[in-house]
């Protein structure tokens, strides 16, 4: 994807030149790479940045909650669309280290007023903040996606959003993911798709007959 913005054009550059410098320490690791996952990006890609950039363009949603922040690749693509629709973006990370790395990137794109990111256990802060949310980006560790699905349901806003990333890869995160699933089908109040892109994008709208929108 190309940016507009020349300075998110260079930090994007830098992501993908890691992005490929870790793909290939981690074909090297093997199953090894596991243990040492908190240096290494994760990130949702290229294709699904793309998705979630246009999606938040097209949308227009006014508040963008992250579950898992990482090192900052997604929260690039997300702030970039939500600068240009005057949006904000909350992003949530448990690691200090991965947070300040994020942060510096962000500034550097000039991208730092769009974000605000907050510093611990996402289930737990999701709690306090009693806001409503327009969009959700899910790609927390696995095994936390239906306590995080748990926590901000309340508060999607009607024709809110979830995207939920690793529906499909990694094969490891299968019996979560299956466990996910479930829980956004036992959600009446939730439309949904799975997207073949990237590593599996589950996408749910909140949409229910008491929508004072309708
Ligand atoms: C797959 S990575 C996120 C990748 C990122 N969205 C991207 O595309 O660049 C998942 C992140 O969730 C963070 N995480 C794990 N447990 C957490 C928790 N309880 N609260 C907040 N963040 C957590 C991990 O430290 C890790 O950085």
């Amino acid at each position: 994807m190309n940016f507009e913005d020349p300075r998110v054009a260079a930090v994007f550059a830098r992501y993908a030149a890691r992005e490929v410098a870790d793909a290939a320490r981690m074909r090297e690791l093997g199953p090894a790479g596991f243990a040492v996952r908190d240096e290494f990006l994760l990130p949702v890609g290229p294709e699904v940045g793309a998705f979630l950039h246009a999606l938040i363009l097209a949308k227009r949603p006014r508040r963008i909650l992250e579950l898992g922040t990482s090192y900052g690749y997604s929260t690039l693509f997300l702030a970039d669309a939500a600068r240009s629709v005057g949006a904000q973006v909350v992003t949530m990370e448990l690691a200090d280290y991965k947070q300040r790395f994020a942060r510096e990137q962000l500034s550097e794109a000039g991208l730092a007023d769009v974000v605000d990111f907050r510093l611990g256990d996402a289930v737990a802060m999701i709690a306090e903040d009693a806001g409503e949310w327009d969009m959700i980006l899910l790609d927390i560790w696995k095994e936390l996606y239906v306590p995080c699905l748990d926590a901000f349901l309340p508060h999607l806003a009607d024709e809110g959003i979830i995207c939920a990333d690793n529906i499909v890869q990694p094969v490891f995160s299968r019996p979560e993911m299956r466990l996910y699933r479930a829980a956004v089908e036992a959600c009446p109040q939730l439309r949904t798709t799975l997207l073949p892109i990237g590593s599996g994008i589950e996408l749910s709208v909140r949409w229910s007959a008491d929508n004072p929108k309708l």
